[in-house]
């Protein structure tokens, strides 16, 4: 882990000032509905918070402060292992940047460049060890304007692309893309049908069917991941349709007022995956190592974290998105030696309070 000079305080201070009309960086990113990024604001840009009331920005908050950890200390002393392995990439720790976009649209021009963003985004993760996933909205597109891709290939294809349910052809132009710079993985985020940005500004986005899924994997040599996924059946059923990956996902709760939590419906969806070869990634909410810990326990293999990267990113760039992984990597680690869990391979629902 190399050293950076500033602070992750002072990375949240900057960002403060940067997104003073969108995020208040509060010490609880929780969506309540008193939050200023918060609330029933129909018809205008969601800018930070969750769609119509909150209720699935919080949801994602609420069911992981719910759940609680159970010290366990009388054993030999250890160092936890937090290394993870991905497509065959060895990765520092399970937590990795969601796929996020579009922050300079409603944060004002003195915040973030898009270009400046994913570079921030993919070459911090890349620095702390891990990976930046990368996102798409309506100011994209795979001709000239795939600022994550662009990224992705100044860091050696060291990134995940996942693009918007656009037509077949359209996102097939991404993965040809990803393909041709040697990105690690590709997906797309199904929930992103839902997407406010992308129908206001005329992109239409689609529902995708499992024959859909079965063709995008069919187009690409990279594993396929299918990101959006809140139900069982359509977690089985992108699997079944040849995706390696599902991210268990309400888009930060940003498509659909109402949802649970994704801590909360985690657990069904890891069962009815086990014995499928596949990985289950999470988010929605994740601040800190003890909630990575959580979801690795609720049966997640990876963890990804949105709202603090954007944070980090706009706050101080590369540094900011180092520092925020490293200081996830340490909560981490804590949370591992506290709860007497040496390897990712030993975190379970023991280390729940009530089990
Ligand atoms: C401002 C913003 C933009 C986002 N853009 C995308 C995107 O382009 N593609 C995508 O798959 N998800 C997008 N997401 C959802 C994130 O990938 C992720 O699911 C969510 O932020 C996780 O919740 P958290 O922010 O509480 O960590 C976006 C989220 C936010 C807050």
């Amino acid at each position: 882990m190399s050293k950076t000079s500033l602070t992750l305080k002072e990375v949240r201070k900057s960002a403060k000032e940067k997104l003073k009309n969108v995020c208040m960086v509060y010490k609880d990113c929780d969506g309540g509905p008193t939050r200023f990024c918060q609330g029933q604001h129909y018809g205008r840009p969601l800018g930070f918070g969750g769609i119509g009331s909150g209720a699935s920005f919080h949801n994602n908050w609420l069911a992981l402060r719910k759940i609680k950890l159970k010290m366990k200390l009388i054993s030999e002393n250890f160092n936890p292992d937090t290394s993870f392995q991905l497509f065959e990439k060895k990765l520092t720790m399970p937590v990795m940047a969601a796929s996020v976009s579009g922050v300079n649209s409603f944060g004002g021009e003195n915040v973030i460049s898009e270009a400046d963003f994913c570079t921030a985004v993919v070459h911090g993760c890349k620095a702390a060890g891990t990976l930046g996933w990368r996102g798409d909205t309506y100011t994209y597109n795979a001709e000239n304007q795939s600022y994550g891709l662009n990224a992705i290939e100044t860091a050696d294809g060291w990134g995940i692309k996942i693009a918007k349910p656009r037509s077949q052809p359209e996102i097939m132009k991404f993965f040809e893309k990803a393909e041709r710079i040697g990105a690690i993985a590709v997906g797309v985020d199904t929930d992103g049908c839902g997407s406010y940005m992308m129908t206001k500004h005329n992109k239409p986005v689609f529902r995708k069917t499992p024959e859909d899924i079965k063709e995008l994997v069919a187009s690409t040599t990279l594993p396929v991941i299918i990101k959006g996924i809140m139900d069982k059946r359509d977690a089985v059923d992108a699997i079944e349709a040849g995706a390696s990956a599902v991210v268990v996902s309400n888009h930060g709760g940003r498509v659909l007022d109402h949802t649970p939590g994704t801590a909360d419906v985690l657990p069904s969806i890891a069962e009815a995956l086990s014995g499928k070869d596949a990985f289950i990634f999470v988010d929605g909410g994740v601040r800190t190592g003890y909630d990575v810990l959580k979801m690795l326990a609720l049966g997640a293999n990876g963890v990804l974290v949105g709202r603090d990267i954007v944070r980090a990113a706009v706050g101080a760039g590369i540094e900011g998105v180092q520092l925020q992984m490293n200081f996830l990597k340490q909560t981490l680690e804590k949370a591992m030696k506290m709860t007497g869990c040496t390897t990712l391979k030993d975190i379970n629902v023991n280390i729940f309070d009530n089990h």
